[in-house]
């Protein structure tokens, strides 16, 4: 049954474009028919029933403590949940389903390309790509480390169905921010995965506006300073609840290619 699915459509065609032992990156070719692929896949496809989803309720607190706990201002969190498809050294695919306000905060994917497919629903998305040659500003606080340059990529609601998102190592904003406007529900496919080892870690951020810091006297903004930010290092982002769920939809079965038989350019 799993063979000929859509997932597995789409373990086939990364296995093929995204090679362990490749030189160089995938041909933008190559990127584009992942995308296109992505682009037909529906919420049923991977095992996904929107109304469950909706009614999902969560499992704690956040923005508050554990003393506010009978406070109007606590909120309840509801938990983004991750759902595992598969992963090998080469890429990852996996689905992230978030509840209304819920937000994935300002992240990296240092040296990666990310293909992100809205399967239902409304989502914020804000990105950044890093300003090159790379420009830093101190802090006013002694022992914080710099502040860097980021160029806003996009600042926009996407409502599904829309196109696949790709972010670059280096362009198509390749940190961003996720804030879920009703339920909705993210496929990824990470290229390679996250991996402290090669360094590969995620980084959480927080974003300033252009006019909080001071520049080099000899920087140029070619554009319109709103479309400048200054990042931060946040290495403990509050309100990031994630869990682990059972992914429901087919499952994924091997295959393995020999060389000079499965790669696209
Ligand atoms: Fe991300």
């Amino acid at each position: 049954m799993a063979k000929g699915s859509s997932v597995q459509a789409l373990y086939e065609l990364c296995k093929r474009t995204f090679l362990p032992s490749a030189a160089s990156p995938p041909s933008s070719h190559a990127i584009q028919m992942l995308s296109s692929l992505m682009d037909t896949i529906t919420p049923a496809e991977v095992g996904l029933e929107e109304e469950t989803l909706e009614d999902e309720r969560g499992h704690g607190f956040f923005g508050s403590n554990f003393s506010n706990y009978s406070s109007r201002t606590a909120r309840w969190a509801q938990p983004i949940t991750y759902l595992h498809i598969y992963e090998c050294d080469s890429f990852t695919i996996g689905i992230f389903c978030l509840p209304t306000s819920s937000v994935i905060p300002l992240h990296d994917h240092p040296g990666m390309t990310v293909l992100s497919k809205i399967l239902y629903g409304s989502l914020h998305v804000k990105s950044y790509d890093w300003v090159e040659p790379a420009c830093l500003a101190r802090t006013t606080e002694p022992f914080n480390s710099p502040v860097k340059l980021a160029k806003l990529h996009t600042d926009a609601v996407l409502v599904a169905p829309c196109q696949t998102k790709i972010l670059y190592p280096e362009t198509g904003g390749n940190l961003h921010c996720f804030t879920a406007v009703t339920p909705c529900a993210v496929l990824d496919v990470l290229a390679p995965p996250y991996d402290e080892a090669a360094g590969r870690s995620c980084t959480y951020y927080r974003d300033f506006p252009y006019s909080s810091f001071q520049g080099p006297a000899n920087l140029e903004i070619e554009e319109k300073e709103e479309e400048y930010a200054w990042l931060e290092v946040n290495n403990q982002p509050v309100n990031l609840y994630m869990r682990s769920g059972i992914y429901a939809g087919p499952a994924i079965q091997e295959t393995f290619c020999f060389p000079g038989t499965c790669n696209i350019v």
